[in-house]
């Protein structure tokens, strides 16, 4: 009945949000990043997804050192924008669709994959940059969306392969859902880089190219990847491109590139984009 159809991945730099809601989108510094997203905007135009799970890492916004989840899913009516030091973004609030939200919870804790339910939270640029660049500015967002926080800000997150297969969890969680929805998944954050220390400004074009050409290629490759390659290779930071091992796994094993854009810099980040369908090249 629902369905996983497609799976988009993005970097989620928070200067992108803020170049948005300044209106300094149309510089020559930003023109040439917001260019690379317009098919983007009219793949999901076209696709018109009834939903959104949108895979994302919370930036001690929601959560803190106090409590660190590692797999959060939103399974509230609405997720309004945090204030992350500059008070909220202009953004439309986040609505969710509780009814499927409560079914995933239910499946994946059935699977013996046991998420954290969250009836209450705030979403900081992990969630709102990737929806600003994948459906623009709008005054509400096209569907609703179920928010999934994943902990990779604090030592120990989750192994790639974890996410993967949490990924597949999710796909049986939707498909065993009674109703006809057709649901995009999207997963966020990445790619290289890395905010602080000796090695901050970190980008590897390299490595961030294997990535991306891996998750149509050879995902055994990129699922079997262990956290200190992701430090060493791609940065501290670099580490958040787990989350796109979500989204992979939500999808068919085999899965065509629909598209991708990679442009540097956006704020001292790569940033890395790509959307792929179910189904082998054609
Ligand atoms: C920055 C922050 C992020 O969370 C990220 O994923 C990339 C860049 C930044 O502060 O520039
Ligand atoms: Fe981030």
């Amino acid at each position: 009945m629902a369905d996983i159809v497609a799976g988009i991945a993005t970097s989620h730099v928070p200067a992108i949000g803020a170049a948005l809601d300044t209106g300094k989108s149309g510089t020559p510094y930003w023109k040439p990043l917001f260019a690379g997203y317009q098919p983007a905007k009219d793949y999901l135009a076209a696709l018109k997804p009834d939903v959104v799970i949108l895979v994302y890492n919370d930036h001690a916004s929601a959560f803190s050192l106090e409590l660190i989840p590692t797999f959060a899913l939103g399974c509230a009516a609405e997720f309004p924008p945090a204030d992350e030091g500059w008070g909220p973004r202009p953004v439309p609030i986040v609505k969710g669709h509780p009814e499927l939200a409560w079914h995933i919870a239910q499946s994946l804790v059935l699977d013996e994959f046991d998420i954290t339910i969250v009836n209450k939270m705030e979403v900081d640029h992990g969630l709102t940059v990737p929806l600003s660049l994948l459906f623009g500015q709008m005054d509400a967002w096209p569907c609703p969306v179920i928010p999934l926080a994943v902990n990779v800000v604090q030592y120990p997150p989750p192994t790639g392969h974890r996410c993967y297969m949490l990924g597949k969890a999710l796909r049986r969680a939707v498909r065993s859902f009674d109703r006809p929805l057709k649901v995009a998944i999207f997963g966020t954050g990445g790619m290289s880089h890395q905010l602080q220390g000796p090695r901050a400004g970190l980008i590897n074009r390299d490595f961030d190219t294997a990535f991306l050409d891996d998750l149509s290629r050879d995902t055994a490759r990129l699922v079997a990847m262990p956290h200190i390659e992701y430090l060493r290779e791609a940065g501290s930071e670099g580490i958040e491109l787990v989350m796109w091992l979500i989204m992979r796994g939500a999808l068919d094993d085999k899965v065509r590139e629909i598209y991708r854009f990679y442009h540097v810099p956006a704020s001292n980040t790569a940033v890395g984009h790509i959307i792929l369908e179910n189904g082998a090249r054609r």
